[in-house]
């Protein structure tokens, strides 16, 4: 009896908080929450009204009132308020949907690369904050690996790229570590504003984040696709004010991105010149990894094994990388040991 409470106790919470979505996944029960890192807060009130989707179908239409709040930005927290309090309102939906689980849960977060000590403590103090008995922090590329079940722990070189929202990360893992990485800001995020960016200069058409995004999605490339596709794109004309519709192929939108995919090749270029070159035989011979959301950009591999001569493939379910790789480190304290972060929290050692 003793001993089975003891085991509830222990469960525990595994976090990707990234800077479009916030993944949650329990030990046991695998990913229970998926939602937009967004939140929409009651000014007059200063009450949090939504959080993720909900909040979400408020871009764009929100009155003065409520304010739409991406509390991370590139990756990280921005608004600490807001993170914690968005970190509550799910983990208070974790214990009202699990009546087994026991408030002050162990949990892990993974985090990007080259975060200053004060973004650790800010992610360590907004979970502890949030209801978190012990925040164990990881690098969201190295929990990526383990998800795509690349072998973090051989001696031999393997490369991810993390394409998210706000940053694009670029690693080569060997030995449960990261021997070289490379991090940009143009991401996810940025190719929305290019979309935004060339419909003003080329049709004098506003659009929103919204629409740019589904532009992107429908018809996004980085790569000569096998069919053309033609999307609409509605925004306001800047010259006459007006509501306007216009058709855009997906060779256009491949001319509006093709400037951020090139720099993120050329980045994949600059760290693979750099990569010892016992890793890089390992890499070639493996093929390049790509993760994230933004893999599913159509081509992107195609792209980036044309001009950085090299191997390319999608890992499984690349959204899910990371969180799955949480999920791992949730049963396997061994493997988290291996890679865990030291603690902002912990007291320094003065010598
Ligand atoms: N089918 C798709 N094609 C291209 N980009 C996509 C697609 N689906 C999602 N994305 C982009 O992926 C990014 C989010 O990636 P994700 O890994 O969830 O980010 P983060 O970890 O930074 O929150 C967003 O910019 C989103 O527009
Ligand atoms: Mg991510």
């Amino acid at each position: 009896m003793f001993r089975r409470f003891l085991n509830k106790f222990s469960k525990k919470i595994g976090i990707d908080l990234g800077t479009t979505y916030t993944t949650i996944t329990l030990q046991d029960k695998g990913i229970i929450i998926r939602e937009p890192t967004i939140v929409a807060i009651n000014n007059r009130l200063d009450q949090i009204i939504a959080v993720g989707s909900e909040a979400l179908k408020m871009v764009g239409k929100n009155p003065k009132y409520i304010t739409l709040a991406y509390p991370l930005d590139k990756g990280v927290i921005s608004d600490f308020e807001v993170t914690e309090k968005m970190l509550k309102y799910f983990f208070d939906k974790i214990f009202h949907e699990n009546f087994n689980f026991t408030a002050r849960p162990s949990v892990i977060i993974s985090i990007p690369l080259d975060v200053t000590e004060v973004e650790k403590k800010a992610v360590e103090d907004a979970a502890l904050g949030a209801g978190a008995g012990k925040v164990y922090l990881v690098e969201e590329i190295m929990s990526a690996a383990i998800g795509a079940r690349l072998p973090v722990a051989s001696a031999s070189g393997s490369m991810l790229i993390n394409l998210g929202g706000g940053k694009t990360e670029i690693a080569v893992i060997s030995l449960h570590g990261v021997v070289i990485s490379k991090t940009l800001e143009i991401a996810g995020d940025e190719l929305n504003k290019n979309i935004i960016q060339y419909a003003r200069d080329h049709f004098n058409l506003l659009i929103g984040e919204k629409i740019a995004e589904n532009i992107k999605i429908k018809a996004g490339s980085a790569f000569q696709m096998t069919e053309s596709v033609s999307v609409e794109m509605r925004g306001r004309d800047l010259v006459s004010g007006l509501p306007r519709e216009i058709i855009v192929t997906d060779q256009q939108i491949r001319d509006a991105l093709a400037s951020s995919v090139n720099t993120i090749i050329d980045a994949i270029k600059s760290v693979l010149e750099v990569t010892p070159p016992e890793l890089v035989a390992d890499i070639y011979e493996r093929g390049l990894v790509l993760c994230g959301a933004g893999a599913q950009l159509y081509g992107i591999d195609q792209a980036i094994a044309k001009f950085a001569e090299i191997p390319v493939r999608i890992a499984d379910d690349p959204t899910t990388c990371t969180i799955r790789g949480v999920s791992i480190l949730l049963d396997d304290d061994k493997l988290l040991n291996e890679i865990l972060l030291p603690s902002a929290n912990e007291e320094k050692m003065v010598r």
